[in-house]
């Protein structure tokens, strides 16, 4: 099973980003611990990082044929990114939608989402722990769904 972790803009700067919010655990740190789990599981993980919605969209089409489940941390495009929705739907993979944060509990901008709707699931509010039990509810999803 290979599966692909997207980060959309500002999450390269995890751990000095308000660390109030989003906690002091760096992207790489979250990124070396779900290769190490996606390991012991026999999953290959990929990971990409882009502050630049064309280079998601273009890799969300990159995935085609080639990896079978996507988790995603789209930053501020969740809010914002049809282009993104419309990419992912295009691929038909299915993907799990993740924030640090609890974006429900944050500014009124931040409770829409155009990708909420569409993913197998949701995981937002346990800081760098998200990432984890995003991971864990894709791997379940696919098991469940082969
Ligand atoms: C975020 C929440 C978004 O609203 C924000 O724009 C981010 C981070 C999170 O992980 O909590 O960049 O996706």
């Amino acid at each position: 099973m290979r599966l692909l972790l997207l980060n959309g803009p500002n999450l390269n700067l995890l751990g000095q980003r308000e660390p109030g919010l989003y906690g002091s655990t760096s992207l790489e740190e979250i990124e070396k611990d779900l290769k190490s789990f996606s390991d012991t599981e026999g999953i290959q993980l990929e990971c990409f990082q882009t502050n630049f919605e064309g280079a998601l969209v273009e890799r969300i089409h990159q995935s085609i044929g080639k990896i079978e489940g996507i988790l995603i941390n789209a930053g501020a495009y969740t809010h914002s990114s049809i282009a993104l929705r419309d990419a992912l739907l295009g691929t038909g993979i299915p993907y799990v939608e993740l924030h640090l944060s609890n974006t429900s509990s944050r500014e009124q901008f931040r409770h829409h989402s155009y990708l909420a709707d569409k993913a197998v699931g949701i995981v937002s509010g346990f800081g760098a722990y998200s990432y984890r039990l995003a991971l864990e509810g894709l791997i379940f999803y696919l098991r469940q769904a082969n």
